[in-house]
């Protein structure tokens, strides 16, 4: 008999034909909204799951599932899983790292150009038909090349997005890390490594990509954000709850920085209402890794570490180890 799996999320048709082929498969490409016992139900009948980053596997929902014994959720992000709870249960965890990172440091460099030259506030000011003539300061926003850029979380996505400014746009690259980096890595990503209070006082532009956990809650609050220039941009492409989100609103609104670039919110997809009436800041409902190449890659990842973990007895990209 095939192990049974659950897929949490519509996925590719592709990748869930060759699910398939390996398990017998629920899907939910009706895209059904689950509420946490709904799911927790579902769950329980499952071997396995392939999860998205939303999807909550925690201590509460394992002790309802004695018969889970792996999860992939298709994210690099995993702040969904209690991955200590899932090894005490013996279950399997597992993200897709590695092939998300180039398109994710894409986007992030994107949201930094966005927010720094202004680009929705200006293309919501000429749908709006208010574009009547050319004026020197018409949508001025803030240098990109040249600047300084301030990574805080230098992971793989951190430092694809250090090479993208120290290369391609000749920025100084500054970054704040729990662990140093290699003299080798510093060199490759032309990264120079410097306090956290260091980074948010000298950076024109920062960028949010550490992992989220109770130790980063708010990582930047009112009191980080006083410690910015009044010129400076903030992009979050990390998580939801890294960023005070109603602090950050007052800053915009304030002009204790210039503007803000927000992939991920705290509660999302709800929005913080005071985001959504500040001009300054670009709004994308958590898309950074959203190329299609990237996003079946990540699918089929997820359902490799399914297949791995059920036939070889280890997932290809596991958070844990269980079993013998
Ligand atoms: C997306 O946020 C991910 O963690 O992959």
């Amino acid at each position: 008999m095939k192990p049974k799996i659950i897929v949490a999320r519509p996925i590719f048709e592709e990748v869930l034909t060759r699910l398939r082929a390996h398990f017998d498969v629920t899907d939910n490409q009706a895209d059904q909204a689950w509420t946490l016992a709904s799911w927790t139900a579902q769950l329980a009948q499952h071997d396995g799951a392939l999860t998205t980053g939303i999807d909550p596997v925690n201590a509460e929902v394992l002790k309802a599932c004695p018969q889970l014994k792996a999860v992939a959720n298709m994210a690099v992000g995993f702040n969904n899983f209690d991955v200590l709870a899932m090894t005490a249960h013996g279950v399997q965890a597992s993200n897709t790292p590695d092939v998300l990172t180039e398109t994710t440091a894409d986007f992030g460099f994107a949201l930094l150009m966005a927010t720094a030259r202004r680009l929705t506030e200006s293309e919501h000011f000429l749908r709006r038909g208010e574009w009547k003539q050319w004026r020197y300061d018409m949508f001025a926003g803030t240098e990109v090349h040249g600047s300084t850029l301030g990574i805080l979380g230098m992971g793989r996505i951190g430092q694809g997005i250090a090479k993208r400014g120290a290369h391609g746009f000749g920025m100084k690259v500054i970054y704040h890390n729990r662990s140093r980096l290699s003299p080798e890595l510093e060199a490759e990503c032309k990264a120079q490594y410097v306090s956290k209070e260091e980074l948010l006082r000298s950076a024109d532009h920062v960028v949010l990509v550490v992992p989220y956990s109770a130790a980063s809650h708010h990582t930047i609050g009112a009191a980080e954000l006083a410690q910015m220039k009044p010129t400076a941009t903030l992009v979050n492409i990390a998580r939801g709850g890294i960023v005070d989100d109603a602090a950050l609103a007052q800053a915009l609104r304030h002009r204790t920085i210039a503007a803000a670039g927000l992939d991920v919110f705290e509660g999302e997809p709800q929005v913080h209402p005071d985001l959504l009436t500040v001009p300054n800041v670009v709004l994308t409902p958590h898309i950074a890794s959203a190329s299609v190449a990237t996003r079946m890659a990540m699918a089929n990842l997820a359902a490799d570490n399914l297949i791995s973990f059920f036939t070889q007895g280890r997932a290809l990209t596991p958070l844990n180890t269980v079993g013998a």
